[in-house]
C-alpha cells in the first residue's frame, strides 16, 4: 500500500505545484513508483510544471466520474519511468453543465480513486488548490499525510496555520491539536531567503516553528534557477545536474517521506548564527 500526501496551503502562489512535481521526481528517481495528480480543476498547471502540457488526453475528472479508466487517464513521463501524471481538466468551468464539478463527485468515488492509486503506486501525490472544494475535503480524509507549504511571510505563514486547522477539523481532531490527529500536518517552508530571515525582512525559521508548532519538514530556498526553468518545460534535477540547494532541499523531504532521518535543517542555511539560536 503506497503513502499519499497532499500537498496544500490557503494561500496561492506559495509553490504548491511546484513543491509537488519536483517532489514526485525526486522520489521517483530514488525508484519510486509515484503518480502526481493535478486536483486543482479551476487552473490547472502541474502539467506545465512537470513539462507534460499536451500530453494527456483524460484527466482526473474523466476517472472519478467514469468516464475513462485511470489507466486512460495516466500519462508516463519521459524522463524517468518511475514517474507518472493525472492531469486536472483543461477547460473545467464549461464542464458545470454536464456535472463535472468537483461538488458533484461522490465520496465513494474519490475514496475507490485513491484506493486504485495507492494499491498501484508507492507514492501519490495530490497538489490542491488554494480553495477547498468537495475534492479537497474528501481527499483531507483519505490520505496519509498533508504536507501545508508556507513561504517565510506573515501572511502565508497565517494561511499555513489555518490549513493545518481546517484539515485537523476535517479529519476530526480540534484546533488546538495540530500534530495528534489521524492525518500527519507537515509544515514546507519554501522560497526562505536567509538574508531576508537575518535582516528581519522575512520571518525566520524558528520563529515560524514557534509560531505554528507546526513539524518543520523541509525547508526549500528562493531559487530564480529553478524559476526559470521550470518557464522551460524543466524540473529542478535537470538543471546543473541537480547540484542546487533546490535540488538538496527536496531531496531531503523525499528521504523524510520514505522514513528516514534527516537533520532539520541539513544543507539549510537558515540565515541565524549558531550562537544566536542557543
Ligand atoms: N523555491 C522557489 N524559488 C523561486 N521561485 C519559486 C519557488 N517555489 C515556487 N516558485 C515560483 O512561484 C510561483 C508560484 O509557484 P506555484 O505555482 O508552485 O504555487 P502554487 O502554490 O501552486 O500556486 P496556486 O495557488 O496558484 O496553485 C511560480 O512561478 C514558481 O516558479
Ligand atoms: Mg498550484
Amino acid at each position: 500500500m503506497g503513502k499519499s500526501y497532499i500537498v496544500t496551503s490557503f494561500k496561492g502562489g506559495v509553490g504548491k505545484t511546484t513543491l509537488s512535481a519536483n517532489l514526485a521526481m525526486s522520489l521517483a528517481r530514488r525508484g519510486h513508483r509515484v503518480v502526481a495528480v493535478d486536483c486543482d480543476l479551476e487552473s490547472r498547471c502541474l502539467d506545465i510544471v512537470l513539462g507534460l502540457e499536451n500530453a494527456t488526453l483524460f484527466n482526473l475528472c474523466d476517472c472519478i466520474k467514469g468516464t475513462c479508466t485511470i489507466d486512460n487517464a495516466i500519462v508516463r513521463d519521459t524522463r524517468c519511468e518511475n514517474l507518472y501524471f493525472i492531469s486536472a481538466p483543461a477547460f473545467y468551468p464549461e464542464r458545470h453543465e454536464i456535472g463535472m464539478t468537483a461538488d458533484s463527485f461522490s465520496k465513494e468515488a474519490i475514496t475507490a480513486l485513491v484506493k486504485e492509486l495507492t494499491n498501484r503506486f508507492d507514492y501519490v501525490i495530490f497538489d490542491l488548490p488554494a480553495r477547498p472544494d468537495n475534492l479537497y475535503r474528501n481527499l483531507a480524509q483519505l490520505v496519509d499525510a498533508a504536507l501545508v507549504i508556507s513561504l517565510h511571510t506573515a501572511a502565508s505563514i497565517r494561511a499555513a496555520e489555518k490549513t493545518a486547522i481546517a484539515l485537523n477539523e476535517l479529519t476530526g481532531y480540534g484546533k488546538d491539536n495540530l500534530t495528534a490527529g489521524g492525518l500527519d500536518i507537515r509544515l514546507i517552508v519554501n522560497g526562505f531567503k536567509p538574508k531576508d530571515a537575518k535582516d528581519g525582512v522575512n520571518v525566520g525559521l524558528y520563529d515560524i516553528i514557534s509560531k505554528t508548532k507546526m513539524q518543520l519538514w523541509g525547508v526549500v530556498p528562493f531559487s530564480i534557477s529553478m524559476s526559470k526553468g521550470q518557464e522551460m518545460g524543466k524540473l529542478a534535477y535537470e538543471l546543473y545536474r541537480g547540484t542546487t540547494p533546490f535540488c538538496k532541499a527536496v531531496e531531503n523531504i523525499a528521504t523524510r517521506c520514505e522514513g528516514y532521518k534527516v537533520p532539520l535543517f541539513d544543507g539549510v542555511d537558515t540565515g541565524v548564527k549558531k550562537k544566536q539560536v542557543f
